[in-house]
């Protein structure tokens, strides 16, 4: 980090001095810890959108540029070339790691797949039609009953372990919430197959017949979990870590997660972008009624996957999903028309004035969808899709924010705007308005 000049604040007749502080990249950020204390001034900043709330040495990423790299290598690199352990043992270490260091930890991952056999009651205590993302949540809460001496996030072996543990057993859950829901029998993990491999198999295999795992959708799939994996202090992300800035332990800071993943403006648009180009086909295909309903004004209907807090370019990760989406439909000879609806209309919004002038651009939702669609997932589990590739960088987020030990309770301020002191009315007293 360089050095910079202390930036001034000038409030009336008084000036006050605020530390700079660099980032590796270059990001600038005015320190204002010490302005309540010396000023009596807090700041007014909605959805974050001009704060940093941490240092953090996991994810960089530059939306101006479409730039996104995970411990500094390019997600172009990272996504071609890595299996997703590796990616959440990259991201949780900092290092990339060597060929025993990787066979040890997905050893030890991997033995940890089994949920604990009365789980099954868990689950089935869900209706069948309840959404995914909500028994999901319920589901990680759960683990820590079962894990009671694991849970002190100060304790290493309590946090090493329920770190594994949770990455292990969360794709378990899905695929047995998942059979539950079919009212098909539950089917265990199985320890000769990789992570991708063993979530295929636990969700699309019958105890009657084994489903063969094509190479080429666990390909695909390891690559949209490694695009999911991390996206620095995203709304879920902010979420475990204010949850575990408390010291409440992994499981219940990666619930609250996902409950923040499950809104349709975060990972929840990932459904909604199918659901709408549903919605066109449906329709007749004329994709430009609902291009100009989303800029209208007083519509609140949006277009979904398009957008970004921070992308104001491209998203890096939409490009990557879009070619696997035209390679995985013609490898399993399905002809989609989702897929050219959702073409057409990136093709028009990026020629409209409107998004060209908000830079709006697809998101990682808009073709995450097409291609979980050709897989055979339903669309109320793409966001449960969504919530195991960020796995590792919740997990990766939660411990960074544990080990610093400048972290302090996530507890912001507000500017009240309601009545001034008033006297208590007793309730015979009160008119009736
Ligand atoms: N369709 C139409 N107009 C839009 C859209 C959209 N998808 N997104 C933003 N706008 C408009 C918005 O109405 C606003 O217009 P104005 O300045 O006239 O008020 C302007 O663009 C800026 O939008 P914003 O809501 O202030 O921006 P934000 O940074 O607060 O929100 C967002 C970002 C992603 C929530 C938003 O773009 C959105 O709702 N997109 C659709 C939902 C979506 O695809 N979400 C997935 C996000 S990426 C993955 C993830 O985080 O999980």
């Amino acid at each position: 980090m360089t050095q910079r000049e202390d930036a001034v604040l000038r409030v009336g007749d008084q000036e006050y001095t605020l530390p700079v502080i660099v980032g590796t990249e270059g990001e600038i950020a005015v320190d204002i810890n010490q302005l309540r204390g010396t000023t009596g001034m807090v700041t007014f900043d909605r959805g974050f959108a001009n704060t940093a709330e941490t240092k953090s040495a996991i994810t960089f990423l530059d939306g101006e540029k479409g730039i996104l790299r995970y411990r500094g290598y390019p997600i172009e690199q990272i996504a071609e070339q890595a299996t997703f352990l590796e990616v959440a043992l990259l991201l949780a270490s900092g290092q990339l790691p060597s060929q025993s260091e990787l066979d040890e930890y997905a050893d030890e991952v991997t033995h940890h797949t089994m949920l604990r056999e009365d789980m099954k009651h868990l689950f089935e205590a869900f209706p069948r039609e309840a959404h995914p993302m909500q028994i999901l949540a319920s589901a990680i809460s759960a683990l820590a009953t079962y894990y009671p001496d694991a849970l002190d996030p100060r304790d290493p072996w309590a946090k090493d372990i329920s770190m594994k543990r949770l990455l292990a057993k969360v794709p378990t859950m899905v695929a047995w919430s998942y059979k539950y829901s079919q009212n098909q029998p539950y089917v265990y993990p199985r320890n000769d197959l990789d992570y991708v491999a063993n979530f295929l198999h636990m969700m699309f295999s019958y105890p009657t017949e084994n489903y063969e795992v094509d190479p080429a959708i666990a390909k695909a799939l390891n690559v949209l979990f490694i695009l999911h994996a991390d996206h620095e202090q995203n709304c879920s992300a902010t979420t475990v870590r204010v949850v575990g800035s408390g010291h409440a332990n992994i499981f219940s800071s990666v619930a609250a997660g996902v409950h923040a993943l499950s809104g349709p403006l975060h990972g929840g648009a990932n459904q909604g972008v199918v659901e709408m180009l549903e919605e066109i086909v449906t329709a007749g295909g004329d994709i430009a009624p609902f291009v100009e309903r989303a800029k209208g004004k007083e519509d609140p209907f949006r277009l979904m996957g398009f957008g970004h807090r921070v992308y104001k370019n491209f998203d890096p990760r939409a490009q990557i999903i879009k070619r696997h989406a035209q390679e995985v439909l013609a490898k399993l000879g399905a002809d989609d028309p989702l897929l050219d609806v959702a073409m057409q209309l990136e093709e028009v919004a990026l020629g409209d004035d409107y998004f060209i002038e908000k830079k709006l651009y697809p998101n990682v939702d808009f073709y995450s969808g097409v291609i979980y669609r050709a897989m055979g997932f339903p669309t109320d589990l793409f966001t449960v899709l969504f919530a195991i590739g960020r796995l590792p960088g919740w997990i990766a987020q939660w411990h960074e924010m544990q080990k610093d030990p400048t972290t302090r309770i996530g507890r912001p301020r507000q500017i009240y705007i309601g009545e001034p002191k008033r006297d208590w009315v007793a309730i015979e007293e009160r008119s009736t308005s």
